[in-house]
């Protein structure tokens, strides 16, 4: 077995004090982001090995976290199939509309190994740093071998959303609307994003990631038969391709407001660990999925950014709660741009308090 906590927490080992890391550690909240920020757009800040390295190490050498996950974005897969994609200031990603199947047929998923190349060659880095005693100073606080280094993607639904709606959205009202008026062609969008995913997927474990983590940001969006069609279904796809190629390497699903349907994702998909939402109440999560499934959540981030004295009770609360399960802390969501970084160590260090 291994000595790296985040891991074993996957594997099902309930492990006090439990391993930390937050979503969206990387990002706007550290000073030394933001100074990278300058030098390149966000495209390019992913696919250039140099910079998506330091970034992804920058908040372990802060704060030891026990996981590291790749700095890149779940909308790189649709870039690396063509679809034309920017990301704006003030605004968020801007993508050209899927509207028809002659925008699908568009698309090139062949295309994806090559594109995402250099995310691999980070990966490498990555693993290399985290795993190699001799390279004194890189880390920082990190202990050589401690940290677990996480891939990703978006589950192919979340993607979907901002394949279709061209951007972000409150409703996704176009999305969900081709789904019930298209179902054939919304399947096939599906479909491909299925296979591209669990690729890309196989293609980032083979680089070095040791567990892999898929965002179903706006699950939580869908009623229950929609959700059995287009998160549970495409998800247990994903899962078992990864686990066909890479057995033993644990999966992490984070179907989002999922509410009352994580029991049916957790049993339907096959997923090692789920990642809750703020909304979630973490107890009754647990009474819901199968034993082995590690939780993974889920303190709210406006609690870490207002910090002091409720963020350790909060903290603590939701750590204790879990005490004796396989339990990996974490924020509901990403960390927030305007948090305090002091803010952040202040978590960590109650997280591992005893
Ligand atoms: O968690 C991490 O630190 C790893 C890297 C990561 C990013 N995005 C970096 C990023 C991960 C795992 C994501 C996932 C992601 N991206 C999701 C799922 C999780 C969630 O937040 O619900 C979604 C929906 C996206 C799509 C996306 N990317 C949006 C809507 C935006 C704009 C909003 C924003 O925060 O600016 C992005 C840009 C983005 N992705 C940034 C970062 C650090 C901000 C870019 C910048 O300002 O430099």
């Amino acid at each position: 077995m291994t000595d790296k906590t985040l891991l074993r927490v996957l594997h099902g080992e309930a492990v006090w004090p439990p391993p930390v890391w937050l979503m969206r550690q990387a990002g706007r909240y550290l000073p030394e982001f933001r100074a990278l920020r300058a030098q390149a757009d966000f495209i390019t800040r992913c696919m250039t090995p140099d910079i998506a390295t330091e970034i992804t190490l920058q908040p372990i050498r802060r704060y030891a976290m026990d996981g590291a996950i790749l700095f890149s974005d779940i909308l790189i897969l649709p870039w690396a199939m063509g679809q034309s994609l920017r990301f704006v200031e003030g605004v968020g990603p801007v993508l050209e509309p899927i509207r028809t199947a002659a925008d699908l047929d568009r698309l090139r998923p062949e295309r994806v190994a090559e594109a995402t190349a250099p995310v691999m060659e980070t990966l490498r880095r990555l693993r290399r740093s985290f795993d190699t005693p001799e390279t004194p100073g890189l880390l920082g606080a990190a202990r050589p071998g401690a940290t677990t280094l996480i891939g990703f993607a978006g589950s192919p639904f979340t993607v979907a959303c901002y394949m279709v709606e061209g951007g972000g959205s409150k409703e996704f009202a176009e999305v969900r609307r081709m789904a019930y008026a298209e179902p054939a062609l919304f399947d096939r969008l599906i479909e491909l994003l299925s296979e591209a995913t669990a690729t890309m997927l196989c293609d980032q474990i083979a680089a070095g990631a040791e567990a892999v983590m898929l965002f179903d940001s706006w699950a939580g969006l869908l009623p229950p038969s929609q959700f059995a069609r287009h998160v549970i279904a495409p998800t247990r796809r994903i899962v078992d391709e990864i686990r066909r190629r890479h057995p033993g390497v644990p999966i992490v699903g984070f179907p989002r407001l999922g509410g009352l349907l994580v029991g049916r994702y957790a049993h339907g998909t096959g997923i090692d660990a789920m990642a809750l939402d703020t909304a979630a109440d973490l107890s009754l999560a647990a009474a819901l999925v199968p034993e082995t499934v590690a939780l993974q959540g889920n303190l709210d981030p406006l609690c870490l950014l207002a910090g002091g004295e409720s963020l350790v009770a909060e903290a603590q609360a939701i750590r204790d709660s879990m005490r004796g399960r396989p339990h990996v802390f974490n924020l509901g969501h990403g960390v927030l741009p305007q948090t305090p970084p002091e803010h952040v160590g202040q978590l960590v260090d109650a997280v591992r308090q005893i």
